[in-house]
């Protein structure tokens, strides 16, 4: 009796064993676990989440939940992770092959070459422009650029001051999808002489690359602008907002202003598009940095912000380190409510709220995530004689409500 009791024992025991071992080692193959496990072994070259659109989703989600913010900036995640329209962000670059070693190491290669130039952009009256707009593309996005250079980006004067235009473009990272990029470029060039092209490539990890290199441009050859306009290409401007606000300010002082985003973390979830490692940045905060859809700055900055981010080390994410600069030099970025740059999404509280409406435009400065054809169709209806604004007062109460609910996109709200 003793002996069969004894045997039970031992028996159910080793059931027991069996059984953690079994959920031990399923447990290891889960990324729960990876933090643990990658100072043991190598972390595997690219989690498979990234590979098959539903993972995406989820990769969105797990996202959402980790970095807090809600439908807003899940329209600029989607947009950066899944090309669900014809925009060819870079970012469309898997995510998770992002190899930090590596950037690390080559993070010192921050000089390249200015393929096409337009020496001669801020020369055309002696007071140089009173506003450069430089707007990040990719050499894939013909059409964008197209519609921008129709509609909020055109030169010559708005309210009776002096708009120049640029575009700031990278060598194609895929290179069949456009064998004839080289020639375009060049067309381009001839046709509005307004790109520039430096010759590294065109991936959302190097758009800090393009910040530093269009700086460096700026204080070369456009000292002279009194301030600077730098945003997407699949943004809808208000030009004459922002020349409005500029003719109050003084170029000679510092200025910078967007949508600001205050106390943001980095995102320490490894399947996050944002994911930056302690090793990377050890600190828990982000210093105070604006949304990269658009933002403004006077000449002032431009030039002292040149500087700084010439000697901030590189950070694969452009927002944020154009934030370390600001920080070097000790400028405070001033948020203003007219920059929309995460978009503006129909709340859910207020759904019978007509989003696309020339008069809820009327007041913005900067908005972000729009298509070809809403852009040009909103340019066309705010220009439009005819057009009168009645419920305005309606309009901007909304918005008040909505801005309450900031959204951060590359980091996370405490
Ligand atoms: C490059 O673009 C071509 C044509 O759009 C596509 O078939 C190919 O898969 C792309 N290559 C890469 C590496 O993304
Ligand atoms: C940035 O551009 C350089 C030069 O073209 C390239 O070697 C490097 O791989 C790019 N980095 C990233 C992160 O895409």
């Amino acid at each position: 009796m003793r002996v069969q009791l004894k045997g039970d024992a031992i028996c159910t025991l080793f059931l027991v064993i069996a059984l953690c071992t079994m959920l031990y080692s399923q447990l290891g193959h889960t990324t729960i676990r990876e933090e643990k496990r990658s100072s043991q072994r190598k972390p595997p070259a690219a989690p498979r989440m990234f590979h098959a659109p539903i993972a995406l989703q989820e990769q969105l989600n797990a996202e959402v939940t980790a970095a807090k913010p809600r439908i807003n900036s899940e329209v600029k995640h989607a947009r950066v992770g899944i090309q669900e329209d014809p925009v060819t962000t870079p970012s469309t670059v898997t995510p998770s092959a992002f190899d930090f070693k590596h950037y690390l190491r080559s993070k010192d290669n921050r000089k390249f070459e200015l393929l096409v130039n337009q020496p001669k952009k801020c020369r055309r009256n002696p007071d140089g422009p009173f506003l450069l707009i430089a707007i990040k593309s990719l050499v894939e996005d013909f059409d964008r650029r197209e519609i921008v250079r129709k509609t909020w980006g055109r030169e010559g004067p708005v309210n009776g001051m002096q708009v120049q235009r640029v575009f700031l473009l990278g060598i194609p990272k895929n290179k069949t999808s456009l064998p004839m990029w080289e020639t375009l470029v060049r067309q381009e060039s001839q046709m509005y002489r307004d790109v520039l092209l430096w010759g590294f490539l065109d991936t959302f990890f190097n758009l800090t690359l393009k910040e530093i290199h269009f700086l460096s441009w700026a204080e070369e050859f456009c000292s002279n602008a009194k301030f600077i306009f730098k945003g997407d290409v699949d943004v809808f401007v208000n030009v004459e907002n922002i020349v409005n606000f500029l003719e109050k300010q003084d170029p000679s002082e510092d200025l910078f202003v967007g949508d600001i985003i205050y106390n943001a973390h980095p995102i320490r979830v490894r399947k996050s598009k944002y994911y930056i490692p302690e090793s990377m940045y050890g600190l828990d905060v982000y210093p105070a940095y604006a949304g990269g859809g658009g933002f403004l700055l006077s000449s002032s900055t431009m030039k002292k912000l040149s500087k700084a981010c010439g000697e901030v080390e590189l950070f694969p994410i452009d927002d944020v380190f154009l934030g370390m600069c600001l920080q070097r030099i000790n400028l405070k970025p001033i948020l203003h409510e007219g920059f929309k740059t995460f978009g503006i999404t129909k709340p859910s509280a207020a759904p019978h709220l007509q989003t696309f409406d020339p008069c809820f435009y009327k007041d913005l400065m900067v908005v972000h995530s729009m298509k070809v054809a809403e852009i040009w169709l909103m340019w066309n209806l705010l220009h439009n004689p005819r057009l009168s604004c009645t419920q305005k007062k309606q309009v901007k109460k909304v918005f008040q409500w909505k801005t309450r609910a900031k959204r951060h996109a590359k980091g996370y709200a405490a």
